[in-house]
């Protein structure tokens, strides 16, 4: 296993989940570059300094600065696991690092911000909307990314939100930002969260910053809906769905109002997204309509109630994530795949979309024997594959 060494020691970190042969490391040289630059700071010297650490990925940072007793605040499942696995990996006590998500309440002042930015400009817009009220004139804000990730409209949402911003020389193709708060700014409003109509039918679809297609109808999870929800328009659906990877909760809940008989479970590895998903669904199913939202990862990994029983499920919906914060090729996909076989009933369907070119049907065949391709256009295809 890598190890990170800093000023601050050696870590020894994985991503989560561990994968073999994963050619993703727990760390880049935005977090290597932010702890050689604080170490000599004056807060870092003693204990006691008021530090949140935001969207570290795999819980580098906390586990470096675990003496400060640090909050970490991530919208992700994944990077808190990744976390309490690398704290224990590093012999740190798990209750010296405050796991907090995208909803959780913030310290009245912080004497530190250590962000990792967002590749999404919208998460990071509304963490700095967030952020804002914790922060004090003499509040140290560092940011950190590679430097082609942080853009002019990057700089102008800290010039805009937090105060006066600067960024610091590339090292190794990372960069840092910092951000004087400043007291007489006025920051705008922030415009999170958003929400669009589905047009024909007119339900509101609600959308946090960060979660995929807050603002609008994603061409290809329109083309989903329309195979999907043809296919049983005459008999409808009845039974256990789950909309796993449930973003803004689109699939799930036009799913649960064409077919009254189906219970669905919203599930999503970001806190974001599932609370989308719970807002759009109650907007448009009501206050009684019985459904579950629930974070994890994939199906088996849920971070609260009860698991999702093997062979107990009835149709599970799928636009896997292709290229995220936490994902780079198709292995999430995969680990879907083999997670929904496991999940479903005899003659239970999984349906999945993805672009052409990502070939979801050959996995889907090694896994589950057989494959249908409902539908394709230019650009996607919408799959079927039933549990034998
Ligand atoms: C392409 S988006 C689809 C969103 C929505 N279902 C739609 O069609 O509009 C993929 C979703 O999978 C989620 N995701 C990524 N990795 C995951 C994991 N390991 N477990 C559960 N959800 C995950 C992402 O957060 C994202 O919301």
């Amino acid at each position: 296993m890598e190890e990170l060494t800093v000023p601050q020691g050696r870590f020894a970190l994985t991503r989560h989940p561990v994968r073999a042969n994963d050619p993703l490391r727990a760390w880049d040289a935005a977090d290597e570059y932010i702890l050689r630059h604080v170490a000599p700071m004056p807060w870092a010297q003693s204990p006691d300094a008021a530090l949140l650490v935001v969207n570290d990925g795999s819980g580098a940072l906390a586990t470096a600065l675990a003496k400060h007793r640090p909050r970490s605040l991530t919208d992700s499942y994944l990077a808190h696991a990744a976390t309490r696995a690398n704290l224990a990996r590093n012999r740190v006590d798990p209750a010296a690092v405050a796991l907090l998500t995208s909803f959780d309440a913030l310290p009245s002042a912080l004497d530190v911000v250590l962000l990792k930015v967002p590749k999404s400009l919208s998460l990071l817009e509304d963490q700095l909307h967030r952020l804002r009220p914790a922060l004090r004139p003499d509040t140290v804000v560092i940011g950190a990314a590679m430097a082609k990730h942080i853009h002019t409209s990057t700089l102008d949402l800290f010039e805009r939100i937090v105060g006066p911003t600067r960024t610091s020389l590339a090292e190794k193709k990372a960069r840092l930002i910092v951000s004087e708060p400043s007291a007489t700014l006025k920051p705008p409003r922030n415009p999170w969260p958003r929400a669009y109509t589905v047009p024909g039918s007119g339900e509101v679809i609600t959308g946090h910053a960060g979660v995929f297609s807050p603002d609008h109808f994603d061409v290809g999870t329109r083309f989903f809906l329309e195979q999907l929800l043809a296919r049983y328009a005459r008999a409808p659906l009845a039974g256990a769905v789950v909309d796993l990877g449930c973003g803004n909760g689109v699939v799930g809940t036009l799913t649960a109002l064409r077919n009254p008989g189906v219970t669905v479970t919203f599930i999503d590895e970001s806190y974001r997204a599932v609370a989308s998903a719970e807002a759009t669904f109650r907007a448009n199913a009501g206050p009684d309509r019985a459904a579950r939202f629930v974070v994890g990862n994939s199906l088996f990994e849920l971070s609260e109630g009860a698991p999702i029983a093997r062979g107990s499920v009835d149709v599970i919906l799928n636009n896997p994530p292709f290229h995220s914060e936490q994902a780079m090729g198709d292995e999430t996909a995969r680990e879907m795949f083999v997670a929904s076989h496991a999940a479903l009933r005899a003659g239970g369907e999984l349906w999945v979309v993805g672009n052409l070119h990502l070939a979801y049907e050959k996995h889907l065949k090694r896994v589950f024997g057989a494959c249908d391709t409902v539908a394709a256009n230019g650009k996607f295809a919408v799959l079927r594959a039933t549990r034998r």
